[in-house]
């Protein structure tokens, strides 16, 4: 007689009084998620939407402070014209959505990355958002868009060197807490975990000066597939891990 095998309690593995403050998360698989099943990629991209939404909203509830997710780099344009349009066009219409609902979701969505080559109407949209955020004290969600980890830091150094300029600052005075506050996550504590999904172990220019000490999960399933289960392993991961930052 054959018995099933139980389904696996991954929420058992994961003690949630203990979360790390603050995840980050490549989404990434949503090209061969779709090629799989025989779909354009921009289906992909569609199902990855719903996921967000999915892991954002549980993210809130177990209560992490932070969530940052990579959602299209500086590099990513290099894609069809087609496939970057259909990620514009997601983007918006995620935003309209949660602008509606976010005084019920209290989740407060802020973006880094340079918006200004972005749609006008998504750009302006973001505003409105960022805007909207401010009145709510829940969750942060950090949505990366056209964020490149290297931009990030040549741009945080041009800045740096604008108050020198000015005579605000001096090099002399520049700390690595002072340089941070140049950067998009400015006030943000740095990732304790980051998540890559779809098997690719790269850090694909995400978070370069903040994960400096993150610790790392990656998984091979593909990002539409991420569930709450696959979100309890990568916490468990965390949580059996020994941070030691360079100590003993
Ligand atoms: C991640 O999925 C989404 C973006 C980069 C915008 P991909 O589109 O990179 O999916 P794969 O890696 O091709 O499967
Ligand atoms: C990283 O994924 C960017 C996002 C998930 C938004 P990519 O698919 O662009 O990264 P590579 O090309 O595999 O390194
Ligand atoms: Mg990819």
């Amino acid at each position: 007689m054959a018995f099933l095998k139980p389904k696996e309690d991954t929420a058992a593995q994961v003690d949630f009084d203990h979360l790390p403050r603050h995840v980050a998360i490549i989404m990434d698989g949503n090209g061969r998620w779709a090629k799989r099943r025989g779909l354009p990629r921009t289906a992909g991209h569609a199902a990855g939407a719903e996921t967000f939404r999915t892991i954002a909203t549980y993210c809130k509830n177990i209560g992490l402070d932070y969530l940052t997710v990579y959602a299209f780099s500086t590099e990513n344009w290099k894609r069809p014209l087609e496939e970057v349009s259909a990620i514009m066009g997601l983007l918006k219409k995620y935003l309209l959505e949660s602008i509606e609902k976010m005084e019920r979701d209290q989740i407060r969505l802020h973006f880094f990355g340079d918006l200004s080559p972005l749609p006008a109407e998504l750009r302006e949209m973001c505003g409105r958002t960022d805007a909207i955020s401010q009145r709510y004290d829940g969750m942060q969600v950090n949505v990366c868009l056209n964020y490149g980890g290297r931009d990030e830091i040549v741009r945080a150094a041009r800045a740096f060197a604008a108050d020198c300029a000015a005579g605000k600052t001096t090099p002399e005075q520049l700390t690595e807490e002072g340089f941070s506050q140049y950067l998009y996550s400015a006030g943000v504590p740095d990732p304790d975990l980051v998540i890559r999904p779809s098997g690719e172990i790269r850090i694909s220019n995400f978070l370069l000066w903040q994960s400096a000490y993150a610790e790392f999960y990656y998984t091979d399933v593909l990002w539409p597939d991420f569930s709450k289960e696959e979100l309890h392993k990568a916490l468990a991961a965390y949580q059996g891990r020994s941070r030691r930052f360079g100590g003993v």
